[in-house]
């Protein structure tokens, strides 16, 4: 039997695709999902952007675009914000999503630990900068003004995600960990669930279907997210 929210002193979500799913943006995974029209090899690695740069620009410019003109949050993100102003006690919201929906719901400290897609960085520099148009192999970068120099922030696979030290500490002190609408396929996001266990966190999963990583939980419910997100983050 769980205890109910407002006892739990900090609380760390971890949130997937499957967030995002009824907001319009495809899942990586499900059936039509992005993956299946693409190689992942020839658009998420860095490798990639070696080789075909025009492709991957490609790729990531239709989804900037259809997150600005088509993309709205949910109920899913929509609760969670609420309850992140409402709740009392730590609250970290981790999203494996590219997308800017948490933040468009109103949440307030999101942990993009892959990325965003309305943000990009120079080769040469580092340097990351906010970035709402198209990308092309010809487009000029503000600090170096090489054509060509700047990427999607993005982490593609064989690079690590960011801000992992942030997020190790977030879960080493949580006593609940949440993961919503995420398939547990890809790490280090599917090992938090351990790394919460073994701090002694409650952890509970909410999803569409059981994840890979289903047996780890101690709870779970499964529906679509706009249902069972919000009716569990009820203050
Ligand atoms: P996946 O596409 O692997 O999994 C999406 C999960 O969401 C699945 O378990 C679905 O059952 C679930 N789902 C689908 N629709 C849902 C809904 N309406 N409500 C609730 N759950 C739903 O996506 P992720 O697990 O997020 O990384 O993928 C992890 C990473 O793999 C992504 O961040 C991306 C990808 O490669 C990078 O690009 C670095």
């Amino acid at each position: 039997m769980q205890k109910p929210l407002s006892e739990y002193n900090s609380i760390v979500v971890l949130t997937g695709a499957g967030v995002s799913a009824e907001s319009g943006l495809k899942t990586f995974r499900d059936n039509n999902g992005l993956w299946e029209g693409h190689d992942v090899s020839e658009v998420a690695t860095p490798e990639a952007f070696e080789i075909n740069p025009a492709l991957v620009h490609s790729f990531y410019n239709a989804r900037r675009n259809q997150l600005l003109e088509e993309a709205k949050p949910n109920l899913a993100h929509k609760s969670l914000s609420r309850f992140e102003a409402e709740f009392n006690g730590g609250f970290t919201l981790i999203t494996q999503n590219v997308d800017n929906l948490h933040e468009q719901a109103g949440s307030q400290n999101v942990i993009h630990m892959h990325g965003e897609l309305l943000q990009v960085r120079c080769i040469n520099t580092g340097i990351v900068f906010q970035w709402t148009e198209d990308l092309t192999t010809q487009t000029h970068c503000p600090c170096c003004k090489i054509a060509g120099s700047l990427r999607p922030n993005i982490v593609w696979f064989g690079e690590i995600p960011m801000h992992m030290h942030e997020i190790e500490e977030a879960l080493s002190h949580c006593d609940l960990f949440v993961s919503i609408g995420t398939s547990g396929n890809v790490y280090p996001a599917a090992g938090f669930v351990q790394l919460a266990n073994a701090m002694g966190a409650t952890t509970l999963e909410l999803n569409l279907e059981p994840s890979l990583t289903q047996s780890a939980f101690a709870f779970a419910h499964y529906g679509p997210a706009t249902e069972i997100v919000p009716s569990y983050f009820s203050i």
